[in-house]
This record gives structure tokens, C-alpha cells and sequence, in this order.
């Protein structure tokens, strides 16, 4: 499966939804979940975020592997996305900002 990972908080662009074959993403108010059980591993979300934020799961760094369960977990919890929504104006300014895992909204 791909994770949505820690830069995805507070940036939130959407243009991984917009490519998705399957629909495997979750909306919260400040960040996207990708469902495991439903992610073909297609890989097409990847280059679409304009912060980086998708990883694939055999390749994610220590620092972000608490986003494996998380991803799972919110998934359940969230509605599903399939369409391309703004980005939160304030979208860039948080983009490459490190850490911002301690301001996700559930
Ligand atoms: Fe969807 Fe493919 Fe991304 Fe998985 S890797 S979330 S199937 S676009
Ligand atoms: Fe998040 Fe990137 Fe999608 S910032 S909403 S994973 S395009």
C-alpha cells in the first residue's frame, strides 16, 4: 500500500484523489488517509502531490512510520474523496514544513 505521510498535514492539495483508479482516499479537515485495503498499489498518486507526501510502505523512513496505522485507522473513520477540491490557502506556507504531526485533526 501507499501512505500519506507527515507533509500532507495542513497542506492537504487533493490532486492524489483526482488520479486514484480505485478511490482509496479519506478526507479529514486537515489531512488525506489512504484505505490499505483498498489501495492496488498503482503508484499514479505519487508524482500528482505537490508536497511529496505519498510513500510506499516498504520504503518509509522510521520518522514517518507511525502514518502506516494512522492511514489505516483514519480511513475507517473518514468520508471517502474522489474528486480535486481546493488546496487551504495557506496550503504553500506549510509545505516542507517538518514534524506537523502533532497538529493533526481527527
Ligand atoms: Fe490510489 Fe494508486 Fe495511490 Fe493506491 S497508489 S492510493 S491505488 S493512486
Ligand atoms: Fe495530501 Fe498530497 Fe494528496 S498534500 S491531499 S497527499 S496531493
Amino acid at each position: 500500500t501507499f501512505v500519506v505521510t507527515d507533509n500532507c498535514i495542513n497542506c492537504k492539495y487533493t490532486d492524489c484523489v483526482a488520479v486514484c483508479p480505485v478511490d482509496a482516499f479519506f478526507e479529514g479537515p486537515n489531512f488525506l488517509a489512504i484505505d490499505p485495503a483498498i489501495c492496488i498499489d498503482c503508484a499514479l498518486c505519487v508524482p500528482e502531490c505537490p508536497a511529496d507526501a505519498i510513500i510506499q510502505d516498504t520504503h518509509i523512513s522510521p520518522d514517518q512510520a507511525a502514518f502506516l496505522a494512522l492511514n489505516e485507522e483514519l480511513a475507517q473513520q473518514w468520508p471517502n474523496i474522489t474528486e480535486l477540491k481546493p488546496a487551504p490557502a495557506d496550503a504553500d506556507e506549510w509545505n516542507g514544513v517538518a514534524d506537523k504531526i502533532g497538529l493533526l485533526k481527527y
